[in-house]
């Protein structure tokens, strides 16, 4: 089988690194891909990756490409070409293709239908409001004390959510996003909640319109220092299992989250076939969705795929065929870390080009990978290209033993300005 993955993050390679280990791919490209995805070989056939220089959002240059080459299955890994309709483009051209349609994508790419979606269907969530006018945005954001979460509704590379503590806050967030439209047409309305307070996790299920398969518990640690200061970021690190969500809390979860996510699906004739990755506050009232997206978590890949038994193009396939239903996904029990190294400065400005040492020392430790996100390949050397740059995971007997671990190789791993967290994880430890 020839398989196209889509993407240039940690979170593709990782996808790459994974179905290279499937004995049936034959042949693997990444679109456009980053330096360490270019230097994995299949398992199968000892083939090395190709990364194809056609950016993720270029639709009709991917289509171009996946009928060029073959394609028997094309893996799509960030939003922004499943917000644009890739699903329904190849789907159209008759090309077998893994992510939700454009319809179901929404999840993620309209804050306000995925809002109206959990009030319509009772999923538990944040006390929120829809709005496209100031007035009536203030008034709901005042009713709140100025204590809010105000969201652009469409994607905004991860930069659209405004918290604010106080009024003057709020109003300043509205202001911003729909007089300033600092956010474009992606802040043509907007979602406030209600703050939540709590511990915040990860969850992914894997989906096929039919069934929902949820995968183990993960936490990200989205701000850029430690102890979870600092501005927030694309992801600093992660680990899987988290000992937050109970095992109670997470029947909840399937009960009180899934099962109606699912049915609503139905019922609205919405065909979700990918991952439904919700972002999860534990509350004292119980666990509630923050907000939904509708693919793999960057880095939160980069722990579940170390951890995961199953043949991932198997489970693809059967995913995007509409038949997980005769699919049990299967996990390693030992727990997995990984440390994102990103450039100095980030997620601020930061310089690019910077050679990195190490990674050949990293990567030949046991249990351990370095996946690449911000890198590129030039004469023979991987250079820095990014703000999130390179994520080490590594897997141990215990959450501990693979920190320890993840730490360990991380300090083989040297360029100019690397900076990262030291405490990932440290809370699940505490
Ligand atoms: P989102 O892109 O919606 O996940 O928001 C980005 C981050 O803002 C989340 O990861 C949370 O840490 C925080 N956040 C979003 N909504 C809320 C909320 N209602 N209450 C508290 N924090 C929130
Ligand atoms: N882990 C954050 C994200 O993928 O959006």
């Amino acid at each position: 089988m020839k398989v196209l993955v889509i993407g240039s993050g940690g979170r593709e390679h990782a996808l790459v690194w994974k179905l290279a280990q499937s004995p049936h791919v034959k042949a693997l490209w990444c679109a456009p891909g980053n330096g360490g995805i270019g230097q994995e070989r299949l398992l199968g056939n000892g083939e090395q990756v190709q990364c194809k220089p056609v950016a993720a959002e270029n639709l009709s240059a991917l289509l171009d490409l996946a009928r060029e080459q073959k394609a028997d299955l094309t893996v799509v890994g960030p939003d922004n070409p499943l917000a644009l309709g890739i699903v329904d483009l190849f789907q159209a051209h008759g090309l077998k293709v893994w992510g939700p349609n454009q319809k179901a994508a929404q999840f993620e790419a309209s804050k306000v239908f995925a809002q109206n979606f959990m009030e319509r269907h009772g999923i538990p969530t944040a006390q929120a409001g829809t709005f496209t006018g100031v007035s009536e945005a203030t008034r709901f954001a005042a009713s709140l004390g100025g204590k809010c979460a105000v969201k652009a509704d469409g994607l905004a590379l991860g930069k659209g959510v405004l918290i604010c503590r106080e009024m003057a806050e709020a109003e300043a967030a509205i202001q911003e996003i729909l007089v300033q439209k600092s956010f474009g047409a992606a802040g043509a309305s907007i979602v406030i909640q209600e703050l939540l307070e709590g511990m915040e996790i990860s969850l992914h299920a894997l989906c096929d319109g039919k069934v929902a398969h949820l995968f183990p518990t993960s936490q990200d640690h989205k701000r850029a220092l430690d102890n979870d200061a600092g501005l927030n970021t694309g992801g600093m690190g992660t680990y899987s299992p988290t000992p937050f969500l109970t095992p109670a809390e997470t029947v909840a979860v399937e009960q009180t989250i899934l099962a109606p996510w699912l049915r609503g699906c139905q019922a609205e004739g919405i065909d979700f076939r990918g991952i439904l990755y919700p972002g999860i506050m534990l509350t004292a009232q119980g666990p509630k969705v923050l907000e939904f997206n509708a693919r793999f978590g960057d880095p939160e890949t980069q722990v579940y795929l170390p951890r995961l038994k199953n043949d991932l193009f198997e489970l693809l396939s059967a995913c995007a065929e509409g038949a997980l239903g005769r699919t049990e996904l299967k996990w390693s029990p030992q727990p997995a870390v990984c440390v994102v190294l990103a450039s100095g400065g980030y997620p601020g400005a930061y310089a690019r080009g910077k050679v990195i040492h190490g990674l050949a020392a990293a990567d030949a430790l046991p249990d351990t990978k370095v996946f690449h996100a911000g890198t590129v390949c030039q004469g023979g050397d991987i250079l820095t290209s990014g703000g999130r740059v390179l994520g080490v995971t590594a897997w141990a007997d215990t959450l501990a033993g693979a920190r320890q671990a993840a730490y360990a190789a991380v300090e083989k791993i040297s360029f100019e300005g690397r900076q990262f967290r030291r405490d990932i994880a440290a809370k699940a430890l505490k």
